[in-house]
């Protein structure tokens, strides 16, 4: 008995000690511990990237101690100076579908993620610069998608980059005439002609051919790995890729692209949708708000004016650049689940009241199909026509300036149930 209790007092002391030990906040010099789960955490220096401390809960003591939190204590840290990132393929695909929670997974802002990893840019890049490299980057599957979907600012930065670096010799429209071997430099002294992109042959091949070349140039071209970073290289190809379009009257922009199945316009992400949340140009996210916050019935007749949703005249076609805005509603609509709304099509006084009113019925209903491939179930959408009935001053005669017919050809919407 005695020995057994003399056990029980030394297990106990065991266990206390273990206790004082093994969770131990970081303070001065001493990192810390945890017994579970991570055992110990280090708050070193590191470059470039964190992934360790997802579960670390003492930013209380680092702010104490550091007057940051851990998370601001391990945020991208310049590279040690003189030393050479490794890097990491951390890029998500733009065709991804969860793309939108990966990016932000990737930096540092989802709830599962309390430290950030952030993204350094800093890509390897494993296809050694041998002719069978070359031969095997030309259709590689991890090349073979743009990772970042088609931006306006993407597209930007890529002309500008592209005009800095290549369009000396492959000429600012890609035609393989730029300066550097164009008759009207009198001193030319290029001998080997840049390769024209607009050639069914460069048009067709895939994107891995472009970032190959991009890392080891070919020929008498250089390498362009130093001067520009991985996001860089795939921002000058999209341009590349825009000005291919440009020639074969294609679309390739952040709201289509028709040129080939290689990359993804911006619209067609999720992040798209949270931009054009942030964007809302119609003020779509306030008016709907305000529709929700409304205790009275009458919030059935508030009619949200989508001003940035357009058709190809006299027809039901949406515009690409519409995307944008229906992207906002099909994203209110799965914020608010029970939501159900109304669009309503109008037309101005031009041409035929049967034909305005077949249009105006196609027009509205084209905005539900949309929001329908959004995922937006069918109980939930409504869609009617009123031709040229109900100007938007209630008033004819506004059909009579074209000021007046602008603002009649319209759509609206309200929310019909809450
Ligand atoms: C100094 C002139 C020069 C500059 C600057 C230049 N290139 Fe080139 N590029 C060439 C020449 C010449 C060729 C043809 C090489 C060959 O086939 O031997 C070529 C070929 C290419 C090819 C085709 C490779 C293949 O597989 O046939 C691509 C793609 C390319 N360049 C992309 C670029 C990009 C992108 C830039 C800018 C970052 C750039 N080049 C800058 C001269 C240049």
């Amino acid at each position: 008995m005695r020995k057994n209790l003399r056990i029980l007092a030394v297990a106990l002391s065991f266990l206390t000690i273990i206790g004082f030990e093994a969770c131990s906040p970081a303070k001065g010099d001493h990192p810390g511990s945890e017994y579970m789960p991570d055992m110990g955490h280090s708050i070193a220096y590191e470059a470039n990237v964190i992934t360790e401390y997802y579960h670390n809960t003492w930013d209380a003591e680092s702010k104490k101690h550091s007057g940051k939190t851990v998370r601001e204590l391990s945020l991208h840290n310049k590279p040690v100076k003189g030393t050479i990132p490794r890097g990491y393929a951390g890029v998500v695909n733009a065709n991804n579908k969860d793309r939108a929670a990966k990016m932000k997974f990737l930096r540092g802002e989802s709830s599962t993620n309390a430290m950030a990893i952030p993204l350094n840019g800093k890509v390897p890049y494993y296809i050694p610069n041998t002719e069978e490299g070359r031969t095997y980057a030309a259709t590689a599957p991890e090349l073979r998608n743009n990772p970042f979907p088609i931006t306006e600012k993407g597209l930007k930065e890529g002309k500008e980059l592209y005009e800095i670096y290549c369009g000396i010799c492959h000429g600012n429209k890609g035609d393989g005439n730029g300066y550097l071997v164009a008759d009207e430099n009198k001193n030319v002294k290029y001998l080997s002609g840049p390769t024209d992109y607009l050639t069914d042959e460069l048009i067709d091949a895939e994107n891995g051919r472009y970032y190959h070349t991009i890392m080891y140039g070919k020929g008498v071209m250089g390498s362009y790995k130093d001067k520009l970073s991985y996001k860089e290289r795939w921002n000058v190809i999209h341009y590349i890729r825009a000005l291919q379009a440009k020639k074969r009257e294609l679309a390739y922009s952040q709201y289509e692209n028709t040129l080939n199945s290689w990359a993804v316009p911006a619209v067609d992400t999720d992040l798209a949708i949270e931009d054009a949340i942030a964007a809302d140009k119609s003020g779509l996210v306030k008016g709907f708000n305000n529709v929700l916050k409304d205790t009275t019935d009458s919030y059935k007749s508030t009619l949200l004016k989508l001003n940035n949703v357009f058709f190809d005249t006299g027809k039901a076609t949406l515009k690409p650049e519409s995307k944008l805005e229906l992207n906002v509603i099909a994203a209110l609509l799965q914020q608010n689940e029970s939501a159900k709304i109304k669009i309503d099509g109008h037309t101005d006084s031009t041409g035929e009241p049967t034909a305005n009113q077949a249009l105006s019925e196609a027009r509205a209903n084209a905005v539900k199909n949309y929001l329908l491939g959004k995922g937006i179930a069918v109980s939930r959408l409504q869609a009617e026509g009123f031709g040229q009935t109900q100007p938007h001053n209630g008033n004819m005669s506004s059909n009579l300036t074209e000021e007046g017919k602008a603002l009649n050809r319209r759509t609206e919407m309200s929310v019909i149930s809450k």
